[in-house]
């Protein structure tokens, strides 16, 4: 056998290609996992999704065989087009929704069609790690907008715009979780929507709104209509998921926006079609349970909720100012200023199997949030969570971040 050395792609790599990430391992997780917005994995309905696999799959399952339509399973697209409607005062057809792997998917095609290095993207002052991973891929400038509980302060957005706009760069997208936001919790008020979409029309700036976890309202009033059903200028982008509300493994998801952005987002989109599986067997199940089955999960989640905020007022006192969510999936922590809760995550997990997610992970800019953690209740079970609570508790306080 003739001897080769080494192939080396240096040189070869594209101008985009991330920096890449070490792989294999287990991936770690905290036996008190607060780090990622899970559902709780108990209140998965395995058999629901069994059975309405099995009934698609007998009622048409041989058009496996084809390539299904880009945009995915039409009898799903028309289920979301008729939630929208009823839920969100959406109106769309099945042809104006594509869905998607996860809505992540959606989300990186509405970005790819936008986004050229250097543009700018106006963001909540924290929020979701994943978007800023993707608007930073394609070299976005995020810059993040002030916010309190009722939303994004709409002077903040206005001055971020003109000040982007004087520096000649007019931002290319406002993006916003308006509904129970990750990771801050709170929920935008109806004024708060109609003057964020009178600035972004006033200024010519598209909105992407991601309503994640609009369904998993707890308690507290339900939720303003969306963002979407405000701008009457056709500038606003919409992405959900059924991964909140049924399992995030199913990878299902959705967009819709104006036309023309989606006849690009669809020529965007990579890997043909969407898993027609996981799309039978969401189609199915949803048709029938999903109303109750969302009314079920939240019950589950609103006791968990209340395990973590009682654990927190039990072992962090007046040493630390939380959120208190009437919806999603996390609670907001912060510290007391100065407190570094970024640099003793790796030592919490291995030593105190308490695993969170420091607020630096949802700063646009990336340099503050060090004395914040977003903590999830949603996959351990209550008396976990007490438990898991409480740990961090000793954990902050041996590690010196009170
Ligand atoms: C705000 C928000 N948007 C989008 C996503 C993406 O979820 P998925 O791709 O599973 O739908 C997440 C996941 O945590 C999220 O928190």
């Amino acid at each position: 056998m003739p001897e080769h050395s080494r192939f080396s792609f240096d040189g070869l790599y594209s101008k985009h290609a991330p920096e890449g990430r070490p792989r294999g391992g287990a991936g770690r997780r905290g036996k008190y996992d607060f780090a990622v917005a899970y559902p709780d994995p108990k209140s998965i309905p395995i058999d629901g999704l069994v059975s309405g696999l099995q009934q698609a799959l007998s009622e048409e399952g041989e058009d496996l065989a084809i390539y299904a339509h880009p945009q995915g399973y039409r009898p799903l697209r028309e289920f979301v087009s008729g939630k929208l409607a009823r839920e969100r005062n959406i109106h769309v057809s099945a042809d104006d929704i594509i869905l998607g792997d996860g809505s992540g998917q959606p989300i990186h095609m509405f970005l790819e069609v936008l986004i050229d290095p250097g543009d700018v993207a106006l963001t909540e002052d924290y929020v979701y790690a994943g978007t800023l991973g993707q608007l930073r891929r394609f070299g976005a400038d995020v810059r993040g907008v002030e916010c309190d509980e009722d939303g994004m302060l709409p002077d903040a957005l206005e001055s971020a715009i003109e000040r982007a706009a004087s520096q000649g760069k007019m931002p290319k997208l406002i993006y916003t979780i308006p509904t129970y936001q990750n990771p801050q919790g709170w929920t935008m008020t109806l004024e708060r929507r109609q003057a964020m979409v009178d600035i972004a029309n006033r200024h010519g700036v598209p909105i992407l709104e991601d309503d994640c976890y609009v369904d998993l309202r707890l308690d507290g009033p339900e939720s303003p209509t969306s963002i979407y059903s405000l701008d009457e200028t056709g500038s606003t982008m919409y992405v959900a998921s059924f991964s909140k509300i049924i399992a995030p493994g199913m990878r299902i998801g959705y967009g819709t926006g104006p036309a023309e952005v989606l006849d690009r987002a669809l020529v965007a989109k990579s890997g043909g079609s969407v898993n027609m599986f996981a799309s039978y067997a969401v189609h199915r199940y949803s048709t029938d349970n999903l109303d109750s089955h969302i009314e079920e999960i939240n019950h589950v989640q609103r006791a968990k909720r209340d395990a973590m905020l009682s654990s927190l007022g039990e072992n962090f006192g007046d040493r630390a100012e939380w959120s208190n969510p009437h919806g999603g999936l996390f609670v907001w922590l912060k510290m007391p200023d100065g407190s570094d809760i970024t640099s003793i995550r790796d030592t919490v997990l291995d030593k105190y199997e308490v695993g969170y997610l420091s607020g630096v992970n949802f700063s646009p800019e990336g340099g503050s949030g060090q004395n914040y953690a977003r903590l999830c209740f949603g996959f351990n079970q209550p008396d976990e969570i007490h438990e898991g609570i409480a740990r961090l508790a000793e954990a902050f306080e041996a590690e010196g971040a009170f």
